[in-house]
């Protein structure tokens, strides 16, 4: 065959189109959608890792290093005891879940932590997460690194409230141009991260060679809008979208977020009552108590154990949102009972989205509720701000 310019043309758009569609075929993700049940939260994972990409499993299970933070996150909360109190005259029907965060009211006091890459677990993403917090009565939390748009989960929250997570670039513009789609499409606050100036040594990603297969909407947009070339998730590992975010955060940051947006500015990945006082100075609106699930400093303590010496500081001027470990409503109950105001979860929701979609995301609000009003029921206690005023004892105490 003569090869001249129009058959290579020719070849080179079939090679496209064939490479386009590998591509499109490479990610399956889960479609289903209906409400899963389970025994416990923690049953998830294995009938996830049964049917999940390995790389994308890896990315979303994992933790830094050893996971010595990811498993003493969890194990921590054992070390607390909720002491029975059974003549407090508390009917099961009474006991009530509802409480508030920033003026919006809930119906539960937990939360969804942002998460990125959600269409790993489900081809509607972020949009069945939002959808699945809204019929919990909760809040959806869209990451930077989301798969969707801002627009587009504004549209499927049909009016539930939504909060953004912003990680900052180098590049104000970028900073600035989310910032106001997150106004623009009604974010009610702006989750400031400031853990994450670079990746922890996450090693099932490097022994996975994890890269994303999807890309991220909205830094899709932006490059798109503005002829930037900085890596938008597709075809990138983890490692490689942190080091094009900001690294030196200071609480200039905090105020620029503030006064950019308008919004309530929540900071995301505080572990010490130091820095939880120099956000509170800076404006913060809300304490956000978190080690990033154990993806980050391997060698830190758990959330749990670092919760009371920060609340003791924050003295109740803002809220605290407290996540990382939390796997059954008795850690809820005692993350609050130790000083947080609302509890946020992570794994367990993409577990749910993978498994059951909305739905499933749905379920697995439900059991933690289920587990959290036991738990309440046996504590003597009948509404959450009574599980604030309750005493978690250690075995040192009981011993004394
Ligand atoms: C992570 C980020 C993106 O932990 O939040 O992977």
């Amino acid at each position: 065959m003569k090869v001249n310019k129009k058959t290579l043309a020719i070849a080179s758009v079939a090679m496209m189109i064939s490479s386009g569609l590998a591509q499109a075929e490479a990610y399956k993700a889960s479609t289903e959608e209906h409400p899963i049940k389970m025994v416990n939260i923690d049953s998830l994972e294995d009938q996830v890792k049964a049917r999940m990409e390995k790389g994308a499993f890896g990315y979303i299970r994992g933790g830094a290093e050893d996971e010595n933070n990811l498993r003493s996150n969890t194990e921590s909360f054992d070390k607390k005891f909720i002491v029975p109190r059974v003549l407090q005259g508390i009917e099961l029907k009474n006991i009530n879940l509802s409480t508030s965060l920033l003026g919006i009211p809930l119906k539960t006091p937990i939360i969804q932590a942002p998460m990125a890459a959600q269409g790993l677990a489900h081809e509607a993403g972020e949009l069945a997460t939002a959808r699945g917090m809204a019929q919990v009565g909760s809040i959806f939390s869209l990451s930077t690194y989301g798969n969707k748009t801002i627009e587009d989960v504004s549209r499927a929250s049909e009016g539930n409230p939504f909060f953004f997570q912003l990680y900052m670039s180098k590049n104000n513009k970028f900073n600035e141009f989310i910032l106001n789609e997150a106004v623009k499409h009604g974010a009610k606050a702006i989750i400031l991260t400031v853990d994450s100036p670079v990746g922890g040594y996450r090693e099932d990603d490097i022994k996975n060679n994890f890269q994303f297969p999807l890309g991220f909407a909205n830094l899709e947009m932006f490059a798109k809008q503005s002829d930037d070339d900085s890596k938008t998730g597709k075809g990138s590992g983890i490692s490689e979208i942190y080091a094009q975010a900001k690294q030196a955060f200071t609480p200039e940051d905090i105020k620029y977020v503030h006064q950019i947006s308008g919004l309530p500015v929540i900071v995301k990945g505080i572990q010490s009552p130091e820095d939880a006082e120099v956000a509170i100075k800076a404006g913060a609106a809300a304490i956000w108590v978190s080690n990033h699930g154990g993806r980050q400093l391997d060698s830190g303590p758990s959330s749990f154990d670092v919760l009371p010496s920060i609340a003791k500081v924050v003295n109740k001027r803002v809220p605290i949102i407290f996540d990382s470990g939390v796997r059954r409503g008795s850690h809820v109950f005692k993350a609050i009972a130790s000083g947080a105001d609302i509890v946020a979860i992570g794994r367990p929701v993409l577990y749910g989205l993978n498994l059951g979609g909305a739905q499933g995301v749905a379920s697995v609000v439900e059991q933690l509720n289920k587990e959290l009003v036991i738990n309440m029921m046996l504590g003597g206690t009948k509404d959450i701000e009574q599980v604030k005023k309750t005493k978690l004892l250690t075995l040192r105490d009981l011993e004394e």
